[in-house]
């Protein structure tokens, strides 16, 4: 009795830590509080189209605008720093347009000038994140053109981990971070001049290519995950990938320590299954044998024992 006591008070303790990670700071209700000032970079900088008049002849000139230039303002907005005005970020120049050239000169900030040492952010473990990032083989190989904007977009960064989304949408979401690089050979070669090669044929050895991309992320064969950190950033070279199917499809699967910690807490939904959790998404060979079906068969395969024993010792008296 006593230590069931124990194990309940510690896993309600789990729990209250668990629900406490998912304490937003960032406002995401109230209408963002540079809607209006943004308006003006948005004219240029969300369509693909742009307008202005020329100081020198007079005329109204209509021009494309650069495609990596434009930016969905739905998405700034749904983003961690959708209160931010864009001149919070860049030079308050730029309001000026032709903009000086000299602009693009200009340091940018790093996430660690806002937030690096701040314990308002304690619990989204900045510090360790950037000394996981700096393990990962991206930082490694190029540390001159890959940073933390590389995948955190300034434009439409969300937490999605933290607010109640289907896991399919964490999935999605995580994955577009690397096939946005990974499938699209002009931010690729952002980063080095070298060929992409082709996710598909690197992942040949899995069986069901588009099933399993939209089931699990990269990460989870990708990265090993720590307890401490809630999204593992330290991408590890490509011979420590997982590629062993039971890592995933048997009872101790490390989708439950990775992809489903997430839910782990808060849908705990027995039904008598292994990892049951996982079965509102998905059903992974393996991962969700059921206990009862289990017992079942031991205690088949043990009546057919003494079955056995019973005609032997009758044979033997006979
Ligand atoms: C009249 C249209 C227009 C407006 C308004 C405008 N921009 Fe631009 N912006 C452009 C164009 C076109 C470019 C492409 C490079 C160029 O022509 O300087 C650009 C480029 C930029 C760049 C990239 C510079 C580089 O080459 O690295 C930044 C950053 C930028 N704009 C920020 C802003 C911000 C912030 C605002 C609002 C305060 C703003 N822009 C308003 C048209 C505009
Ligand atoms: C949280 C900070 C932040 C905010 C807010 C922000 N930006 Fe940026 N922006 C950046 C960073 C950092 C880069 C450089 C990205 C990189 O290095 O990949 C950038 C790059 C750009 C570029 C040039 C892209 C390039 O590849 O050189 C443009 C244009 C731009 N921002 C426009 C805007 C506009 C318009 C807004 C407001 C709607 C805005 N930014 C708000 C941080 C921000
Ligand atoms: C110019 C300063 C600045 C930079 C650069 C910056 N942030 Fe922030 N960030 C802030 C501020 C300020 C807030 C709080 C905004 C609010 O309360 O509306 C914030 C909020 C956040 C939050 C909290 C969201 C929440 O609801 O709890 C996260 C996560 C975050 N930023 C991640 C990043 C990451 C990752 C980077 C780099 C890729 C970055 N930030 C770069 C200033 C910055
Ligand atoms: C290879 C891609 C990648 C790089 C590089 C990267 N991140 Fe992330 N990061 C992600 C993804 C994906 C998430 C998950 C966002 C979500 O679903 O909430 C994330 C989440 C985060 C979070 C939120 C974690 C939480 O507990 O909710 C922080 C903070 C963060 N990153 C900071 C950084 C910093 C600082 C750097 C650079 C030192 C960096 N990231 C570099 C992909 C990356
Ligand atoms: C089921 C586990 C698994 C998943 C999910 C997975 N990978 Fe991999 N990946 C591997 C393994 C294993 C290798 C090593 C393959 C080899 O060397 O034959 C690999 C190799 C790679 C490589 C190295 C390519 C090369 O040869 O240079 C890249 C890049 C890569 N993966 C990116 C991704 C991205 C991006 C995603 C998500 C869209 C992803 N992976 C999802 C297991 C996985
Ligand atoms: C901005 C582009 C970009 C983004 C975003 C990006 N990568 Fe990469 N990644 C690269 C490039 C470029 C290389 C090749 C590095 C090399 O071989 O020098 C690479 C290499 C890799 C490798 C191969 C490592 C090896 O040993 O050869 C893996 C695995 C990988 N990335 C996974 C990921 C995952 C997972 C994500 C998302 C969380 C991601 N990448 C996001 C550009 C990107
Ligand atoms: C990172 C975890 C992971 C790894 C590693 C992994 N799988 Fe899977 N696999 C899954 C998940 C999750 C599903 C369930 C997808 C769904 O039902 O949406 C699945 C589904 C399957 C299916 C069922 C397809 C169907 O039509 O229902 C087969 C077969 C399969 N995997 C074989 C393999 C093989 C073979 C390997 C090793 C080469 C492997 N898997 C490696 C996670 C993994």
């Amino acid at each position: 009795m006593k230590s069931k006591t124990i194990v309940a008070v510690f896993m309600l303790m789990v729990f209250w830590g668990q629900q406490g990670l998912s304490d937003r700071i960032v406002d995401m209700e109230s209408e963002p509080a540079n809607l209006e000032s943004n308006k003006h970079c948005f004219s240029c900088h969300g369509e693909r189209f742009y307008t202005f008049e020329n100081e020198f002849s007079g005329s109204i000139e209509r021009k494309a605008m650069n495609p990596n230039f434009i930016y969905n303002p739905d998405e700034f907005y749904q983003g961690v720093h959708r209160h931010f005005s864009c001149t919070d970020c860049h030079s308050p120049d730029y309001e000026t347009f032709p903009h000086n050239a000299e602009l693009r000169l200009d340091m940018m900030f790093s996430c660690m000038d806002c937030h690096g040492g701040d314990d308002t952010y304690a619990q989204y473990n900045f510090d360790l994140i950037q000394d996981e990032f700096y393990k990962s083989v991206h930082a490694d190989r190029h540390f001159e053109t890959f940073d933390c904007w590389s995948c955190h977009d300034p434009h439409s960064y969300r937490l999605m981990t933290r607010d109640n989304f289907r896991t399919a949408e964490i999935v999605s979401y995580h994955n577009q971070t690397c096939t946005e690089c990974h499938q699209n050979p002009d931010k690729y070669q952002l980063v080095m001049d070298g060929e992409m090669p082709l996710l598909e044929d690197i992942h040949s050895f899995l069986p069901n290519y588009n099933l399993h991309f939209n089931a699990v992320r990269c990460i989870e064969c990708h990265t090993s995950p720590q307890d401490t950190m809630w999204v593992a950033h330290n991408i590890l070279p490509k011979e420590m990938a997982v590629k062993n199917c039971v890592e995933c499809h048997s009872t101790n699967t490390l989708l439950m320590s990775s992809l489903y910690r997430y839910q782990a807490v808060e849908n705990r939904s027995e039904r008598g299954f292994f990892n049951a959790i996982i079965l509102n998404d998905a059903y992974v060979i393996g991962a969700n044998r059921n206990q009862f079906l289990n017992i079942a068969s031991l205690v088949i395969l043990g009546m057919v024992l003494l079955a056995m024993i019973g005609h032997i010792i009758l044979r033997i008296i006979k």
